[in-house]
């Protein structure tokens, strides 16, 4: 079991990783990242990931000068030197070293860097009791200056509202968008369900739209539940039957307090537990047939 960092395809342990201090992702958070992790071993929508990472590059300006293939196989390569049970890997591609001027035009060789870990593994109890969240005042950046929907290593906007959650006791906090509406908590969406429908901000409230949220909407269809992406009032929260929220690293994660109340009668709710379960065998899928 080890951590090891991969940069620009150099395989090195974490004490002997450095890059330039004059990197514009160290300075201006001039970057973009996706991460991945293994279920069973192995990846699992990567391609998914991949496609994100470049959308994202491409909405900054970036040009990553490596290809799908060539990424995949430094992320295999790293695994393999890692030998994790389950792997975790951030995949970062900054602007590269320039002059410490705000312009990326003196930066001409982006930087990847590969961060591999054993994959974390969450308390059990987050899944079988639920965990907490609150609404916080930070409200998630406006889609017309920093879009929410690109993947940036710029992540103060989240940084600022986790902070605030966890002041206020809570393990994530849920951000709503400048015009009042729910968008997603700091680093996963969020859905709310009433009477056996799920209900998630569209891609229009200013969210990351999340691939384990693709994939959770195909499910839920596929299996007769409805999934609305909407507008969702805060308002609506302490009427629902029960909240969940996903991300790659914690797949579905059901939420059974907001802002110190129980949500319904703070256990996890079936529609959330059948989610997951749900989720879990599509994964299952994926990685039989790899
Ligand atoms: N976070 N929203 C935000 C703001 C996120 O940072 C993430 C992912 C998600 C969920 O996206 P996905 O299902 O594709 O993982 C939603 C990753 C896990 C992270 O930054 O650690």
């Amino acid at each position: 079991m080890a951590t090891l960092i991969n940069i620009n395809g150099q395989i090195m342990p974490p004490d002997q990783a450095f890059i330039s201090v004059f990197d514009h992702g160290l300075l201006f958070g001039d970057s973009v990242y996706e991460v991945f992790t293994t279920y069973k071993g192995k990846l699992f929508a990567e391609n998914e990931h991949l496609t994100r990472l470049k959308a994202s590059a491409k909405a900054i300006s970036l040009k990553i000068p490596f290809t799908d293939e060539y990424l995949l196989e430094e992320m295999q390569k790293t695994f393999d030197a890692a030998e994790n049970s389950e792997s975790y890997a951030r995949m970062v591609i900054t602007r590269g070293k320039g002059e410490i001027h705000i312009s990326p035009l003196s930066c001409n060789s982006p930087t990847m860097i590969l961060y591999v870990k054993e994959a974390e593994k969450y308390p059990e109890e987050y899944y079988s009791k639920g965990i907490a969240i609150a609404l916080v005042s930070t409200k998630r950046n406006l889609k017309d200056s920093l879009n929410p929907g690109i993947k940036t290593g710029n992540y103060l906007n989240s940084v600022l509202a986790i902070i605030e959650a966890e002041k206020l006791g809570a393990y994530d906090g849920l951000m709503l968008n400048s015009d009042g509406f729910v968008s997603e908590c700091t680093t996963s969406n969020f859905y709310l369900v009433k009477n056996g429908g799920v209900k998630t901000a569209n891609p229009g409230c200013g969210i990351l739209v999340g691939i384990t949220r693709k994939m959770l909407i195909e499910v839920a269809r596929e299996n007769g539940i409805a999934v609305q992406e909407c507008k969702i009032s805060p308002e609506e929260i302490p009427a629902v039957d029960e909240l969940f929220i996903t991300s790659t690293t914690k797949g579905v994660m059901p939420v059974t307090m907001c802002d110190g109340k129980k949500i319904g009668d703070g256990k996890p709710g079936p529609v959330s537990i059948k989610l997951r379960s749900l989720y879990q065998k599509k994964l299952d899928k994926i990685v039989n047939n790899k």
